[in-house]
């Protein structure tokens, strides 16, 4: 437990604030909700409500590059080096703002509603039976690396048509190029991306051109469709898109089925009533999300100067939102601090607001719910083997393993 008295004694870059931030957010949710802070050079919200509002705003966006370039903003043009990587982030929908972000979320909008997600329920089900099968005997398992991971992985690369043997590639690949979303990323992490990005992209070509030549029923060739049909899709837009979908279909599920796991160890009793009560799973998956949400921060800009809650932020700042601690602001949630499974009224923001509400939210609640069931219902002696760590990052909150036996 973090032993600090005052806000000035945080520090959002240390040690003990990625081990456990929840302490630093009640500290600055009391006393500074809304506040520049010199380590991050960044402004800093850390209540439910100016989250959200903040989110829905169209005065403040993902990127800011529509609007100024890095001259008029006094920041230095983007390193050569780094192209591979920024190709990537340039042409995704997730750094845009409308019109560009409009029409790019509009082409894979389709494949993403709950209906269509509905139709993957069946094999959602049997890739989560089958992983469980292949640890049954051992009596123990990793949750993260022979269930956590291999679920959501297996199930958006069958959306898009990636094979088994691309797997671990895939999961590699994503590892090292959202170790770029942490607060400050090592020249070496910044290398690995970068190497990363160009090999997935090149990976992503070949997979374009093949279904150029032998459409599939898949999501890769609907964009190469859509792509070949008119100007609404460049090359680069349909390799950073795929990217995207396979990182972002995959990365926060796997660490949601740790961290939540985990909350249910460390509460016995909401772990026992769960195993009591399965019509409680829906709701125990919300809890989970808002409880210990493994994307902890995203960033916005001012497109413009923005008066807002005493302070005037000026075009061009950078705001980073604090999704861990707007989660347990006790303004919105009862006893935010306490895990409750049957938690009715749970407004929790970890699918964000606004344009960019997160596409895969349906796919990944079924995932989750599926996900949460099988293993319950599967494995009612399921314990924890030995305390977990989590992963030093600030961003993406997620345990490295998280052994069990059952
Ligand atoms: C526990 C699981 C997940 C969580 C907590 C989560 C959370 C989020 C959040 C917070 C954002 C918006 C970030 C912002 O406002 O700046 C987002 C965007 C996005 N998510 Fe998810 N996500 C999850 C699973 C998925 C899955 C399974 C997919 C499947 C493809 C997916 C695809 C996307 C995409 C494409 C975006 C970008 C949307 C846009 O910019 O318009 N996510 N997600």
């Amino acid at each position: 437990m973090m032993n600090i008295m005052t806000t000035s004694e945080i520090d959002l870059r240390s040690r003990e604030f990625r081990a456990n931030p929840y302490p630093a957010y009640t500290l600055l949710r009391q006393h500074t909700p809304i506040v520049f802070r010199d380590e991050l050079g960044m402004w800093v919200v850390s209540r439910h409500r100016d989250v959200a509002t903040i989110l829905r705003d169209r005065r403040f966006g993902r990127s800011i590059d529509h609007i100024l370039t890095r001259e008029q903003r006094g920041v230095p043009p983007k390193p050569q080096h780094r192209r591979a990587f920024d190709m990537l982030s340039e042409n995704s929908m997730f750094d845009k703002e409308p019109p560009d972000h409009t029409r790019l979320r509009g082409l894979v909008q389709k494949a993403f509603t709950p209906r269509r997600i509905e139709s993957l329920r069946a094999f959602v089900q049997r890739v989560a039976d089958d992983l469980l099968d292949q640890v049954e005997t051992a009596g123990t398992m990793d949750i993260l690396a022979d269930f956590a991971v291999p679920l959501p992985v297996t199930v958006i690369a069958e959306l898009l048509g990636v094979p088994d043997s691309a797997h671990d590639s895939l999961r590699n690949w994503s590892q090292s190029i959202v170790a770029m979303f942490e607060l400050e990323p090592t020249a070496e992490q910044e290398r690995v991306a970068i190497q990363a990005a160009a090999e997935f992209a090149d990976y992503l070509r070949e997979a374009a051109a093949y279904r150029r030549q032998h459409p599939q029923d898949d999501l890769i060739s609907a964009l190469v469709e859509a792509e070949e049909a008119g100007e609404r899709l460049t090359e680069d837009e349909l390799i950073a898109t795929c990217v995207l979908l396979l990182n972002a279909g995959h990365e926060a599920t796997v660490n949601l089925v740790g961290n939540g796991l985990y909350a249910l160890f460390r509460n016995p009793e909401q772990l026992r009533l769960l195993q009591e009560n399965p019509s409680l799973n829906t709701s125990a998956v919300e809890e989970m999300l808002r409880y210990d949400t493994p994307l902890q921060l995203f960033r916005r800009f001012a497109l413009e100067d923005v008066q807002f809650g005493g302070v005037i932020f000026r075009q061009g700042d950078e705001i980073a939102l604090l999704f861990g601690s707007a989660n347990r602001d006790p303004e919105s949630f009862t006893d935010p601090d306490t895990l409750n499974i049957a938690r009715a009224d749970n407004p929790h923001i970890s699918f964000s607001l606004g344009v960019h509400y997160c596409l895969g939210a349906p796919l990944a609640r079924m995932e989750l719910q599926i996900a949460f069931a099988t293993l319950i219902r599967r494995f009612p002696k399921l314990a924890l083997a030995r305390e977990p760590q989590y992963r030093d990052s600030v961003v993406i909150r997620g345990l490295h393993s998280l052994e069990v036996v059952f």
